[in-house]
């Protein structure tokens, strides 16, 4: 089988090997030691309070959208550029998907437009801003927003931890202190910034909200005295909602925290790949990657390019051994929304647009300069043998 370059690969080494092995030997395969310290460091890393960590990403925005409360006869936000998981979520609570258009330079959610639908639509209950690709939505403007709407913000992380932003104050901020949300849901699925495996966790400053998520990851069952409505036996525990065993093992929380210890080594390699990518790419017009923020200390997840020929230039790749991929196909021309929301295809142009023209190049902190270049070079190829013709 031909060996192909990846678009994006975890990187995992022998400390990991060693760490779930010793949770493998010990007392404890889940929910135990290792998961306390891994929500502990999150909290660290994020500079918030509360770390509740759950088995993937999309536990984690389900479970936001169910401590907002979230429900029937509500409506939701989203942008249409974005993995299915996100606007699943609030579908999942019964809630009615309301798509936003997104910016045709940083491919995030049109906040000015998020804002301006929020005003408008008093049935909007949640916004999931994503930060695709790891770059942060302009959050500010929409906080206060929401603060007057009553609208709950649910930041989809799922690319960005690691990152952080300056605000209007030139504050900077860690993404996951809470500074412009009620709670910030993060993936650790392989390709990733930081990997468990599969996992997920939802980061937040609200007590309540905490205490909530922790109840709802573990089938709506608490074992608190104090919430307790009768408490007669010490094995005594009760359900006081519906939900789902949404628990992370300790051996992928033990995989998470030597994770956590890289991140800053990951972090620096990934952003000096796009250096270089953004570099080689300065002079072919036919090419043009994500906007970057002015004070840029983003951990770039996917290195998005906008490509004349986006086509040609993923099959000129995969022919050269090179695998890129496509980061998203819109959510409102997936089948199921079109059935049961009646979205169409020409609802949401400019997203429509980028779809047509987006390509996610490999960017892993394990890619060396040399296949980088290969990729690089690849791409000139294809867009000199396009200005040839
Ligand atoms: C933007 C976004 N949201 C949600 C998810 C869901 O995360 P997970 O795969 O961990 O369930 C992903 C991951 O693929 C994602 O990229």
């Amino acid at each position: 089988m031909k060996d192909y370059l990846p678009y994006g690969r975890q990187m995992i080494g022998e400390e990991e090997a060693r760490r779930v092995r010793d949770v493998l030997e010990s007392d404890w395969l889940t929910q135990g030691p290792k998961l306390i310290e891994f929500e502990s460091r999150l909290n660290e890393l994020c500079g918030s309070q509360h770390a509740v960590a759950v088995s993937h990403g999309t536990m984690a925005l389900y479970l936001a959208c169910r401590a907002a409360d979230l429900g029937p006869g509500d409506r939701f936000l989203t942008s249409p550029i974005t993995f299915v998981a996100t606007a699943n979520a609030g579908l999942l609570c019964g809630a009615e998907p309301v798509f936003v258009d997104i910016d045709p330079d940083t491919f995030n959610m049109d906040m000015a437009e998020a804002a301006r639908v929020i005003r408008q639509d008093k049935r909007i209950k949640v916004i999931l801003p994503i930060h695709l690709g790891g770059r942060m939505c302009e959050m500010e403007e929409l906080a206060a927003v929401c603060a007057v709407s009553g609208v709950t913000i649910i930041e989809d992380a799922c690319h960005a931890i690691g990152g952080c932003w300056r605000d209007s104050s030139e504050v900077w901020h860690k993404v996951g202190d809470g500074a412009c949300s009620a709670m910030t849901c993060f993936s650790f699925h392989p390709v990733k910034n930081l990997t468990t495996g599969e996992g997920g966790a939802i980061v937040t400053n609200d007590d309540k909200l905490a205490a909530r998520l922790r109840t709802l990851r573990n089938h709506g069952i608490t074992r608190d005295p104090d919430q307790m409505k009768k408490n007669p036996e010490p094995w005594h525990y009760e359900m006081h909602e519906l939900s789902l065993n949404g628990r992370m093992t300790d051996f992928q929380a033990a995989i998470g925290l030597v994770q956590i210890d890289k991140l800053p080594r990951l972090k620096k390699r990934r952003r000096e790949l796009v250096q270089r990518y953004d570099e080689a790419f300065a002079d072919l017009s036919g090419v043009t990657p994500q906007a970057r923020p002015a004070d840029d200390d983003t951990c770039w997840h996917l290195m998005i390019i906008r490509t004349r020929g986006r086509t040609g230039l993923y099959e000129h790749l995969l022919e050269k051994g090179i695998r890129s991929q496509v980061h998203y196909i819109p959510v409102h021309t997936q089948p199921y929304y079109k059935e049961h929301f009646g979205t169409r295809r020409g609802d949401y142009p400019v997203a429509e647009k980028y779809y047509s023209q987006a390509l996610s190049l490999p960017l892993y902190p394990g890619l060396s300069n040399e296949n980088q270049d290969r990729v690089i070079a690849a791409v000139r190829e294809f867009h000199q043998a396009a200005t040839d013709d």
